[in-house]
Formats: C-alpha cells, sequence, structure tokens
C-alpha cells in the first residue's frame, strides 16, 4: 500500500522542543546517576519534574513517569521542593512562577515554546510603557494565565464579542492587544474590530500561531487524493476530532484511531492510497508504528 504521511503530523515544533529537552533531561540524569555518589563538586542525579503535565497525552506522560519524571500539579507542590529541576512546558508561566524557580535554587529548564515566549516579551514591554494589556484568549487557560503573569499592570482577557462590549478603561488609556496562540483567527479579526469601533487607541500585535491550521490545510489536501484517510489522535482530543471532521468530508474512508489496536480498516480492493495525519499530542513513534503497520499489511 502507498502511504502518504502529513508532514505536519502529530507533535507542533512548541510541544516537539518541549518533550526533547524533558528527555535529554533524563539522559542527563542517568549520566549523573552512573557517578553516584557524586565525586565532591561534581552534579549527582537530583529529581526531575514538570510544571504541569509537558503534553495532553497520557502514554507520554505516563512513560515519562516510568523514567522518573514528576508531574507538579500545583504551586503549592513548588513551594515544597527543595532540590531537582523543574521544566517549564511549550504553554509558558507567569514570571514570578519562573522567579520562584529560580529564587528556590532550583534548575529551571524553560521549555516556552518560542512564539509563546514573543508574547511574553510584547505584554512586558508594552505594559512597563503604560499600555492596558488585552488577550483574546480563554481565560483560564494555562498560556493565557501565563501571558497574564508578564504584564506588570492587571492584564483583561476577552474571550467573547459581549466580553468585547463589556470592556472599559481609563480615559486615554492606551491599549495593547495580543492573542493566545491557538484562537481562531477570524474571531479574533471581530473581536479587534469591536475595539477599533468603539474608538480605543490601539496596538495590535497577531500572535496566532499557524500550526494548528497548517495540519489541518495539509490533512484536507492529503484527504482529498487518497483512498482511505487515517486520523491517529485521542477520542477527546479537540484539534484531534476538528481533523477527523475536516478529512471526513473529503474522504468517504476516513477512520480516527487512538492506537494500532483500533485499527481494522476494511477497504474495498481498488484501495491503492491511504493517508494519514495525526492530533496536536500524538506521539511521532504512533505514527510511525501506524505507517510502517499500514504499508506492510494493506
Ligand atoms: Fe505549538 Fe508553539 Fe504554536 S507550542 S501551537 S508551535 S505556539
Amino acid at each position: 500500500m502507498e502511504v502518504i504521511l502529513a508532514k505536519s503530523a502529530g507533535f507542533c515544533f512548541g510541544v516537539k522542543r518541549a518533550v526533547d529537552q524533558v528527555y535529554e533531561q533524563i539522559e542527563a540524569a542517568a549520566k549523573a546517576a552512573g557517578a553516584d555518589p557524586a565525586p565532591a563538586g561534581q552534579p549527582s542525579a537530583k529529581p526531575i519534574y514538570t510544571y504541569g503535565p509537558i503534553i495532553h497525552n497520557e502514554i507520554v506522560v505516563q512513560d515519562l513517569e516510568n523514567r522518573g519524571v514528576r508531574v507538579l500539579e500545583s504551586e503549592g507542590a513548588l513551594d515544597a521542593l527543595t532540590e531537582g529541576t523543574v521544566i517549564i512546558r511549550s504553554h509558558g508561566v507567569p514570571k514570578r512562577i519562573q522567579e520562584k524557580i529560580e529564587k528556590k535554587g532550583l534548575s529551571c529548564i524553560d521549555a516556552t515554546c518560542p512564539f509563546v515566549k514573543r508574547i511574553h516579551r510584547i505584554v512586558e514591554k508594552e505594559s512597563t510603557e503604560g499600555k492596558k494589556i488585552v488577550i483574546i484568549g480563554n481565560a483560564g487557560h494555562p498560556e493565557v494565565e501565563g501571558i497574564m503573569g508578564w504584564s506588570v499592570t492587571p492584564a483583561v482577557v476577552v474571550e467573547s464579542e459581549e466580553e468585547a462590549a463589556q470592556f472599559s478603561s481609563k480615559e486615554g488609556e492606551k491599549l495593547c492587544i495580543v492573542s493566545q496562540t491557538t484562537f481562531n483567527y477570524n474571531k479574533f479579526q471581530e473581536l479587534v474590530e469591536i475595539f477599533q469601533k468603539r474608538g480605543y487607541d490601539i496596538s495590535v500585535v497577531n500572535t496566532i500561531c499557524n500550526a494548528t491550521e497548517e495540519r489541518q490545510t495539509e490533512a484536507k489536501d492529503i484527504a482529498a487524493k487518497v483512498d482511505a484517510m487515517i486520523v491517529i489522535g485521542g477520542k477527546h482530543s479537540s484539534n484531534t476530532r476538528k481533523l477527523y471532521e475536516i478529512c471526513s468530508r473529503e474522504c468517504a474512508h476516513t477512520c480516527l484511531i487512538q492506537t494500532l489496536d483500533d485499527l481494522h480498516l476494511e477497504l474495498p480492493e481498488a484501495v491503492r492510497l491511504v493517508g494519514i495525519t495525526a492530533g496536536a499530542s500524538t506521539p511521532n513513534k504512533l505514527i510511525e508504528e501506524v505507517q510502517n503497520y499500514v504499508r506492510v499489511n494493506f
């Protein structure tokens, strides 16, 4: 069977970078452990933590746990630490948390996605210069919480038209509008227009990342030309479901699988070409397994 694998399948650049950094730390710790008890002045193996799960994928988080990596579920858990390495995930954290990790003398590995880091820098600079920060995004999302924490004055999160209409600020106050990286572009534009119509003095920085859109566009193009399409990802992952919907519209033989065990494709004889894509939290190893299986067994 011929297979077309989407280049954008699975982890985006920022998540891949963060996960890789965790594995690098495990390797470094294992090397240090080989020398344990460490000779005076040499580092010994210290525990590794991620501040929140590094990714929304249980298999990956479990694999990391098996290798000794613990997840810090709250700031309280961080407060209780006395040693070790803390890895900040791709979503980023408020400045306060990063400083806390460093002040406690823990080793801090900042795996914040560079696209999110850019937002932190913009927000810090613009708020220092006196602008009020407006974040277009989902209140409560860890990335948005992190962005808020880089503004030197309280930032406001706006998610809906109603919230944009209700927004008010001090007379003459300038606004700087940024976006959560995964926010929908059209909705972002609509909300920005509301601020413009209301006559605010605004500077807008479109900080939406196009990784999700690229993955969707590529999946659609591939699904349109193959005889069958396989989407790999969690059944509860919204970006995976979206990929499945997009592909189903283009290709009647589209299936959604979580692992290789779910793959029971009954394909007509004439099928020659199969496409594969995967949601944002799907590890490469699983994508490769499915790809190899389809090539050999169909
Ligand atoms: Fe991924 Fe970074 Fe974009 S984490 S979705 S590449 S902002």
